[in-house]
């Protein structure tokens, strides 16, 4: 059960609280899921007070909640809503913080406390928290969840670690990673855990390969200065898209309790064979987008977006192939991709089967047979479809692919926001869809080859235009001629 508590958002007028954070809170509290008594407060800077602070989360609310504000819910949610002025940087902050959070009456000893923040602030704000023993939980429990990206690569997340580690224990952290908050991202796990049938393809005597794709059409918005440092490996591959290739590749967890969960997602990260510098090229792929058409609409390139220097080199574009070294998967190629500016937004898992031996149709009309591919597509569409291959109606042996659909999603069920799951989570002290430390780790440990090298050669980026599926070379990293980018839900013939 969530216990009451006061969620305390540091960062509560940025990007990340408009669009997710006050819509999800707003959502528990329509759903009643919020426990009685929790409160939120949040921490500006501007000089705002209350009233101006409900008008400004109403704003928030207006684009993002489903189907419309509702003024009974909205009442219920504003009597929760409080707004502490300061400066997150100025220890003066935090002691009036502490002030304020004693006010028992007011606010829940259970504190929440979220850092959306910017990841250069992370350590400094917990310290400066634990200076007025706001971290102490003589009385209540104190949690600090903390957005990614933790750390910018390997040696920089072990050093923010070894900071906080002085002032939290394990337990306190919440490192979060918003794609295991995804519905599809949590059926993936039923689907392989509560199904016999697929079990004993899922191996790598049956499956060609697995691709991992996460596109958007979006670019970088106003995000420019963040991004240009982060570029799409450290945003997208090194977190989401690794979780998810953990959840489609590890053996089954003793059970659904976070420790479990985590030391089979641990043990594929550490099972990835890891890529040495000289191997970098064959591994790894970036790129930028230039201009082009999205939706009949022309857009920038990414140097002409705010914020963006004209010489940068970020990759908007990031493919790297890994192979995990174990009984199951040796030698099962794994590829992933992201892209911003892409031709469509899709999240995606593919997993592709072994060809079946041929000989059957030798002398038939049949030229060429699909492998099975399993797909998985996380969003925009929610499904799960089995392709085989089929006998077309008709005199003659044609075949076809036909798809299997095992979406699960009926009329009228609501798809819940990654977030609200995630916040609900905390409150409830269940850390299973949270990272812990030896995952961030490992997961640096992939990719810091990469981005070393990246790093050194800063004289060229391949480009791609904003609206299609990314440079036809990044197909360099397929090992076989039949592999290719899948991109599409439906048959392919
Ligand atoms: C965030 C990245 O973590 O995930 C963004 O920083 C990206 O760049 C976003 O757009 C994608 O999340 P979703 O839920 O929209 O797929």
């Amino acid at each position: 059960m969530a216990e009451p508590c006061t969620y305390v958002i540091f960062g509560a007028t940025g990007n990340l609280s408009r669009i997710k954070l006050m819509p999800a809170l707003y959502h528990l509290e329509l759903e009643k899921m919020l426990p009685e008594g929790s409160r939120i407060l949040a921490i500006g800077r501007r000089p705002w007070d209350q009233a101006k602070w409900l008008a400004e989360v109403k704003d928030m609310l207006t684009e993002k909640v489903r189907e419309g504000i509702d003024e009974a819910v909205f009442q219920r949610f504003s009597e929760r809503l409080y707004y502490h002025r300061g400066d997150i940087n100025d220890p003066q902050c935090y002691t009036e913080l502490s002030v304020a959070l004693n006010d028992g009456a007011r606010f829940p000893k259970n504190v929440a406390f979220y850092l959306a923040i910017s990841p250069s602030e992370f350590g400094p704000v917990i310290e400066l928290l634990s200076e007025v023993a706001l971290l102490n939980e003589e009385y209540g429990w104190r949690r600090v969840i903390i957005e990614k990206p933790f750390g910018y690569d390997l040696e920089s997340a072990q050093s923010l670690q070894k900071r906080i580690g002085r002032f939290l224990s394990e337990e306190q952290i919440y490192r979060i990673d918003h794609y295991l908050g995804k519905g599809m991202v949590q059926n993936v796990l039923v689907f392989r855990f509560a199904n016999v049938m697929l079990e004993p393809l899922w191996n790598r005597n049956y499956i060609d390969h697995i691709q991992i794709t996460h596109s958007e059409e979006l670019g970088i918005d106003s995000r420019g200065q963040y991004y240009d440092d982060a570029g799409a490996m450290r945003d997208m591959l090194q977190s989401h898209l690794l979780q998810l290739m953990t959840l489609v590749a590890m053996e089954p967890p003793a059970s659904m309790e976070a420790e479990s969960l985590r030391d089979e997602k641990v043990k594929v990260l550490k099972s990835i064979r890891p890529i040495p510098k000289a191997a970098v090229h064959a591994h790894a792929f970036r790129a930028q987008y230039a201009k082009g058409t999205i939706d009949g609409k022309k857009v920038k390139g990414y140097l002409e977006e705010e914020h963006i220097p004209s010489t940068s080199i970020t990759e908007t574009y990031a493919a790297m192939k890994l192979f995990i070294d174990n009984w199951r998967w040796r030698g099962v190629p794994f590829y992933l991709r992201t892209g911003k500016r892409m031709a469509q937004a899709q999240s995606t898992i593919s997993i592709c089967f072994r060809h079946p031996p041929f000989q059957f149709f030798r002398d038939t009309h049949v030229q060429c047979m699909n492998p099975n591919w399993v797909l998985l597509g996380i969003q925009p569409e929610e499904c799960i479809r089995i392709e085989m291959t089929v006998k077309e109606p008709g005199l003659e042996m044609r075949t076809r692919t036909s798809s299997l659909d095992a979406s699960f999603r009926q009329d009228g069920e609501k798809q819940i926001d990654a977030y609200e799951d995630l916040l609900l989570d905390v409150m409830k002290g269940d850390r299973s869809l949270f990272l812990r430390f030896d995952e961030v780790e490992y997961a640096w440990r992939i990719v810091d080859p990469i981005l070393q090298t990246w790093a050194m050669e800063r004289d060229y980026i391949a480009t791609y235009p904003a609206g299609s599926w990314g440079p036809l070379e990044s197909k360099r990293l397929f090992e076989k001629e039949s592999q290719h980018w899948r991109s599409s839900l439906k048959p392919e013939c």
